[in-house]
């Protein structure tokens, strides 16, 4: 099964949103096989956020990410990295579709509840910035025939 990184950032922390948004992503179907809370530093967001760098808003994200903890997820299934995408919405709360993650619990572009993974090059990278091997938990999916036709596993 594909797996992508989820980042529940600190605003969704200190509103109480965590269930809120884990509940979405286990109702789909999607399991989470590594999690973990913590206070990301300045090394590991200018990692993370290499590709914003230059953007003006870059010292608002950083002070933002660090503002309070983050919980840190792999969230495993079939074509996981599109599907968690998506659920996400837009990156703009203000514009990311009801019925979305963003759409229903942001009015950001900054605090804008969750980060995934956008491609599945990048989950790869994402997930091994933040977990080690022994972070995962392997466990029987016993639910599987119920979530995925034989040919989807
Ligand atoms: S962009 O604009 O196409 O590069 O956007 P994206 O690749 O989706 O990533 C933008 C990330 O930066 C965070 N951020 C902001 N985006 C836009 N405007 C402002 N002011 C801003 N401040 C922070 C935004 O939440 C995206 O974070 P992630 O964690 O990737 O969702």
């Amino acid at each position: 099964m594909e797996q992508t990184l989820v980042i529940l950032k600190p605003g969704t922390v200190q509103r109480g949103l965590i269930g809120e948004v884990i509940t979405r992503l286990e109702r789909k179907g999607l399991r989470i096989t590594a999690m973990k809370m913590a206070m990301l530093d300045d090394e590991i967001l200018r990692q993370h956020y290499a590709h914003l760098v230059d953007r003006p808003f870059f010292p608002w994200l950083l002070a933002s990410m660090k503002a309070a903890p983050v919980v840190l997820m792999c969230v495993e299934g079939k074509d996981a990295v599109d599907v968690v995408h998506k659920m996400a919405g837009a990156t703009n709360g203000r514009k990311a579709e009801f019925g979305t993650i963003r759409g229903d619990y942001s009015l950001s572009g900054q605090e804008n509840i969750i980060h995934t993974s956008d491609s599945v090059e990048n989950a790869r990278i994402e997930l091994d910035r933040f977990f080690v091997a022994s972070d995962y938990c392997c466990y029987e999916p016993v639910l599987t025939p119920f979530i995925y036709a034989p040919d989807e596993k």
